[in-house]
């Protein structure tokens, strides 16, 4: 048997059969003008799918609202969306490519919530939703430049009630669509204090009705999304990605200890979840170590909410993503032999592997095969090879 056997051994997620452990992460590309995924996108994913993928989680896709998204501080813009007869096609001409070839593919239903700056995307004139009408704190650990921050610190309106029923619906039209075209599973994006995040932090968090105030009362945006894409959903399987950390503070954390982290994934767990992804920047990072020295983020969403999770940060590679980020490269890393003994051991189900399957589309083939991979490099994000 190969020494990496535990990620080549097929998993069931509820009725869907992924043949190996490996995920590629959601990354966001701009490759989409208008929201419209250009041809070079289904290529982009079906080579991956080619090459063997379990399962390919689209990169972060605008809900159907007009304040989705747009730049979230680092310059993003061509993100896709998944609404209008455009997009709709677009994508699910890549569902069928991906499928072609035996592939399995959820899109990541995102709404940047307080982290868009307002004045850009598909609807420059749309408020950014903010749950407190602030963007966060900030002097926290974060990539943005002070310039951002002078831009994103004055106060806007908090959501209304009204806001925050279109934003629901909203998830849940783009779910519906995702159903209709043929996607596997749905993703949701949960994490970087994006906008479900934002409900659930209390740095973005300050309401003092039934939105905020308790644990509890800041899930309850995050419980009705997952319910109202639940009802539509038929029975594709749906993730929920969730971070401690923040694009505008790396330190925070929505969880002090386990007790609270197996509250917020409990309640999504009876909420609809079937499979939680951690989003770390280093996927074997102890995430209590005054609990437990070793146990990954991952492992305790595992071993708190009983559903099964996924690993992301630096497998197969060298550097964490934001280490590579200022230095422009990372090399290739043999950690996924760790990786495998992690998953063996019944710590975690899933590796998610995001720069890696940028670098090296042929990722999974060549791992089984024992072959070098592609080192990443900063540039392989200009285009989609
Ligand atoms: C170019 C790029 C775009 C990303 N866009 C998203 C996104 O749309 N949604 C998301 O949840 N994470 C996003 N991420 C984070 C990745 O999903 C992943 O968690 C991160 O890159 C760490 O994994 P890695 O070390 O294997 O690259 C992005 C990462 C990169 C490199």
């Amino acid at each position: 048997m190969s020494k990496l056997s535990s990620i080549f051994q097929p998993f069931s997620l509820g009725e869907l059969d992924i043949p190996n452990r490996i995920v590629m992460a959601p990354m966001t590309r701009g490759f989409s003008p208008n929201g419209v995924p250009s041809d070079g996108v289904a290529d982009y994913y079906r080579r991956r799918a080619e090459h063997n993928v379990g399962l390919i989680v689209t990169e972060g896709v605008g809900i159907d609202h007009p304040a989705a998204i747009g730049d979230s501080g680092l310059g993003d813009s061509n993100q896709p969306v998944l609404h209008g007869e455009g997009a709709l096609n677009a994508w699910r001409n890549i569902v069928e490519e991906v499928h072609a070839v035996g592939g399995l593919i959820a899109p990541q239903l995102w709404h940047q919530g307080p982290l868009r700056v307002n004045g850009t995307g598909l609807y420059p004139e749309a408020i950014s939703c903010r749950p407190s009408g602030i963007w966060g704190p900030t002097n926290g650990s974060t990539p943005f430049g002070a310039g951002l921050m002078e831009q994103v610190s004055a106060p806007t309106r908090p959501m209304s009630e009204e806001d925050i029923a279109d934003t629901i619906s909203a998830f849940e039209r783009s779910a519906a669509n995702a159903k209709h075209i043929g996607f596997d599973a749905i993703a949701i994006h949960g994490a970087h204090s994006y906008l479900i995040d934002a409900f659930i932090w209390e740095g973005t968090n300050k309401r003092s009705d039934r939105w905020g105030g308790s644990l509890q009362n800041r899930l309850r945006y995050g419980v009705e999304v997952i319910k109202a894409i639940r009802a539509v959903s038929g029975n594709l399987p749906i993730i929920y990605r969730f971070s401690q950390w923040k694009q505008s503070d790396f330190d925070a954390k929505i969880a002090a200890s386990p007790a609270e982290l197996e509250e917020i994934l409990g309640t999504f767990a009876d909420a609809g979840i079937d499979m939680f992804d951690a989003s770390t920047r280093r996927y074997k990072t102890p995430a209590f170590p005054d609990f437990d020295t070793s146990l990954s983020l991952a492992g305790w969403a595992k071993k708190l909410s009983g559903k099964p999770s996924i690993a992301v940060g630096g497998i197969g590679l060298n550097k964490d993503i934001y280490t590579s980020f200022a230095t422009g490269d990372s090399a290739t890393s043999d950690n996924i032999n760790d990786v495998n003994e992690r998953i063996s051991k019944g710590e975690f189900d899933f590796a998610c592997l995001g720069r890696a399957l940028i670098a090296d589309p042929e990722w999974v083939t060549k791992v089984g095969r024992n072959v070098p991979c592609q080192s990443f490099s900063m540039e392989q994000l200009g285009s989609l090879y």
